[in-house]
């Protein structure tokens, strides 16, 4: 089988060195000349453990090949999977505007037979709209198929999500397109859900609010388990115990971020407005991740009595480890407060790198140590191994003040306090 993927951003260029693995050829096709050329290279446009040996394996080997032109590209296939990314509108609604191009360029280049499948996240009702886009530009009415297949791989583990998935689910109309998608997912181990598209692209959104509830659930208790003096970490281990809440998503920390969960809430809250639903519980959702960023920053404000000219620690920027994605960031709105509030602020990151022109009162340091030296107090954002193997005790005595607030429950609290720490976790007291 001969694959096009449009989208080669993370769930494209994952996608299709995950085709490649499975058997089949794959072409990538982006827009944007920079990404295309970096891949042709065999270098990605973005950090993912692993992909990047496999992606140059697959190139040498003939089974990848990327390109920028479009037409040509959907011309040669007769499969077609669309990534392209569905951002948010200001009102919290998904944003189809790359979608739709996409469907009509397809339209437009339309010379025979396809089927179009799309693993982009988008609101019940849109292959629907897809099918209609296409129509539309389809001048020669060529006869074709349109198939949901939402994408549930991670940033961090994206390769292994994408090879061995948990599930793979399919929203389809036609018997023949099951069949052809059932061929091309053949060596995949997990269940394969056939649904009806619809149904396929809800799961999707109900699935990221799920796993957003769990956090928050637990962020929100860790509050009240500082005013108890119990240790969350204890409560999530126990409660984790019962195989039907399951030990993961229980880690209180400084909320969600990233790509997914912040604008996949708001879409899922727009369709259910627009359908006189509420979801009220994920309408909370949203707000105790708003609060919880500033909890932590709350309490390292006490006990500095202010930021105004303090110098503060930030490990972390990426939304999560393993990752050098800062979209919604926890660490970015606390970085963004402790600007306003007139701190000076170093911060380390392993990989993700951000540019941030108008600001002088902030640097971005190449290891932990040049970030906390003289540093006031550390805020840990971002649970990356590299935090835990520090040589704390040194860090002790380069910093001005020792003071740790540890937005992930990361360190060993015991053991930061007999090294001379002020060590303040979150329900971790
Ligand atoms: N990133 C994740 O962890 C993740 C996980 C599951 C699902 N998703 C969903 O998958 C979709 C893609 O996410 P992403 O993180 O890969 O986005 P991304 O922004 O990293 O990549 C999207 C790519 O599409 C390209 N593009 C836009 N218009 C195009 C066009 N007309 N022709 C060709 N290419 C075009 C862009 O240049 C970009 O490279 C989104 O709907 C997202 O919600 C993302």
């Amino acid at each position: 089988m001969h694959i096009l993927v449009i989208g080669t951003g993370y769930v494209g260029t994952t996608t299709i060195v995950a085709f490649a693995e499975m058997g089949w050829k794959v072409t990538g096709l982006d827009t944007d000349m920079r990404k295309i050329q970096l891949l042709q290279q065999g270098t990605l446009h973005f950090y993912e453990q692993g992909l990047e040996d496999l992606l140059v394996k697959h190139l040498k080997d003939r089974n990848i090949t990327f390109t920028s032109d479009s037409e040509d590209a959907i011309r040669a296939h007769n499969i077609i999977f669309i990534c392209v990314g569905t951002p948010s509108h200001a009102d919290g609604s998904a944003d189809l505007t790359y979608l739709k191009e996409v469907s009509k360029e397809i339209g437009h280049a339309m010379n025979g037979y396809k089927l179009i499948i799309n693993k982009s996240t988008v609101p019940v009702g849109t292959l629907e709209k897809v099918a209609n886009w296409i129509k539309s530009t389809n001048d020669s009415s060529q006869a074709f198929d349109v198939a949901s297949n939402p994408e549930f791989l991670r940033e961090g583990s994206a390769l292994t999500d994408a090879l061995h998935p948990d599930r793979i689910v399919i929203g389809a109309y036609s018997d023949s397109v099951k069949t052809q998608l059932r061929e091309l997912y053949q060596s995949m181990e997990c269940p394969i859900m056939i649904t009806t598209p619809r149904t396929a692209e809800l799961i999707k959104y109900a699935s990221n609010a799920f796993l957003a509830t769990k956090i928050s659930y637990m962020n929100e208790l860790s509050r009240l388990c500082d005013q108890l003096g119990v240790s969350v970490i204890d409560v999530a281990q126990g409660m984790g115990l019962d195989p039907r809440i399951g030990q993961s998503f229980l880690r209180a920390g400084i909320g969600f971020g990233g790509s997914c969960f912040p604008k996949d809430i708001a879409a899922l809250l727009h369709t259910a407005e627009k359908h006189d639903s509420d979801l009220s519980i994920i309408k909370n959702v949203m707000s105790v991740n708003q609060s919880q960023t500033m909890y932590l920053l709350n309490k390292a404000r006490k006990r500095l009595s202010g930021f105004q000219h303090r110098r503060i620690a930030l490990l972390g920027l990426a939304f999560k480890p393993d990752t050098d994605d800062t979209r919604h960031s926890p660490s970015l709105r606390i970085l963004d407060k402790l600007l306003r509030e007139h701190a000076y602020v170093t911060a380390h990151d392993p990989v993700a790198k951000l540019t941030l022109d108008s600001h002088h009162n902030w640097k971005q340091c190449n290891r932990p140590e040049q970030a906390l030296r003289r540093a006031d107090a550390v805020i840990l954002c971002t649970e990356w191994p590299l935090y835990q193997s520090i040589d704390w005790s040194r860090m002790r005595d380069i910093m001005n003040k020792p003071n740790i607030f540890d937005g992930r429950n990361m360190l060993d609290a015991q053991q930061m306090r007999s090294l001379g720490f002020h060590y303040q976790g979150i329900g971790y007291e």
